[in-house]
């Protein structure tokens, strides 16, 4: 059987850079408090009417154009995301129809933070089994749109940001590289501490006005639970990572944990006993960009050269439902 091997990557960001102190100019907050609470100093936001698929877009071609590759030559889209373009269709074929490649399956898979290890997952089993041959990847993000930029929505409107990011992925019979592993878990019993209530089929009206004047249509989080569970569920798939494939972590070349805040990486750094080096953080130049956090902040280190072939890298994530996971990738 083959292993997945990462054949490219990319990342795109819209243009308009928001810095924190923006912010203070529709609610009651500071620069100082969110860079000591989240480490963040600014992130991007959306043009009006660009779209999840459109930063996706961007993201594919340059992932294309450094694989080699043409967008016929895919066999597969799994599109990542919590805030899909629309209710329905999925986003996938919004990609796929700007990428002009109909007729391939567009998968949608709606696992928040953790979507890019999710859909990985998905993608690993496909490629193994040689179900596809080429995968696109897609973690993409528009949280600009739904947020509550007054002092009652301030928790998580300073938190995220915008931004696509991409891998091709492909088999090899490379037996020293490739994913090693993934492991992917949920528990819902958590699902309301950070969720997106209104809109939804769940109500009749989906959204009413009562809901529009209540702020329903806006993510409410129980920031503190959340990162609680998030500083032991991170590490804790870390080590699952490493010894389902015999390793330690001084074996790591390099940690990307998703960023949802700087003091949850430094908590899963410290835990495991890594280095500066091994672990790689940008939440301070994008903020939370969700499923897209993951292959964003890979494409940096990809294209910075702090992976070379047979480096260790790891992936971890932790998000909303609660969903949580980690992969093990020799590059
Ligand atoms: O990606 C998915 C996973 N997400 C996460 O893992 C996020 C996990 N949670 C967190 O990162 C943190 O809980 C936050 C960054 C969201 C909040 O940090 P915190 O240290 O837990 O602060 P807090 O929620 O306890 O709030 C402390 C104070 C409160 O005021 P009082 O009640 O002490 O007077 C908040 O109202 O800070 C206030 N506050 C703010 N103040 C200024 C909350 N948001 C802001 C803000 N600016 N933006």
């Amino acid at each position: 059987m083959p292993r997945t091997e990462f054949i490219s990557t990319g990342f795109y960001v819209p243009e308009r850079v928001v810095r924190n102190e923006e912010f203070t100019q529709w609610m009651d907050t500071s620069d100082e408090w969110i860079r000591t609470r989240t480490g963040i100093t600014e992130r991007r936001w959306v043009a009006d009417g660009q779209t999840g698929s459109d930063l996706a877009y961007q993201a594919s071609q340059l992932a294309l154009e450094r694989a080699g590759m043409k967008a016929a030559d895919l066999d597969c889209i799994i599109y990542c995301t919590l805030s899909p373009d629309y209710f329905f269709p999925g986003t996938g074929v919004f990609l796929q129809r700007q990428l002009g490649v109909p007729e391939i399956p567009c998968l949608d898979v709606r696992n928040q933070c953790t979507g890019f290890l999710y859909g990985l997952s998905i993608a690993d089993a496909w490629i193994r089994t040689g179900q596809y041959k080429r995968i696109l990847l897609v973690g993409s993000e528009v949280h600009s749109t739904g947020m509550d930029l007054t002092t009652r929505g301030r928790d998580l409107s300073v938190l995220f940001g915008d931004g696509a990011g991409v891998a091709i992925l492909g088999p090899t019979t490379d037996e020293k590289r490739g994913v090693l592993s993934t492991h992917i878990y949920a528990d819902g019993r958590y699902a309301e501490l950070l969720f997106s209530e209104s809109p939804a089929s769940a109500h009749n009206p989906r959204i009413s006005h009562a809901d529009l004047d209540a702020g329903k249509q806006y993510a409410h989080m129980q920031g503190k639970e959340v990162f609680k569970h998030a500083s032991t569920r991170m590490p804790q798939s870390v080590k699952l990572a490493l010894e389902s494939n015999g390793l330690t972590p001084q074996d790591i070349k390099l940690l990307i944990p998703h960023q949802a805040n700087l003091r949850i990486s430094e908590m899963v750094q410290k835990l495991l006993g890594l280095r500066d080096d091994q672990l790689y953080n940008n939440i301070q130049r994008y903020g939370n960009t969700t499923a897209g956090s993951i292959p964003i902040a890979l494409d940096e280190c990809v294209q910075a050269g702090r992976l070379q072939r047979g480096d260790l890298l790891v992936l971890a994530a932790f998000g909303s439902g609660f969903t949580w996971g980690s992969a093990a990738v020799r590059w």
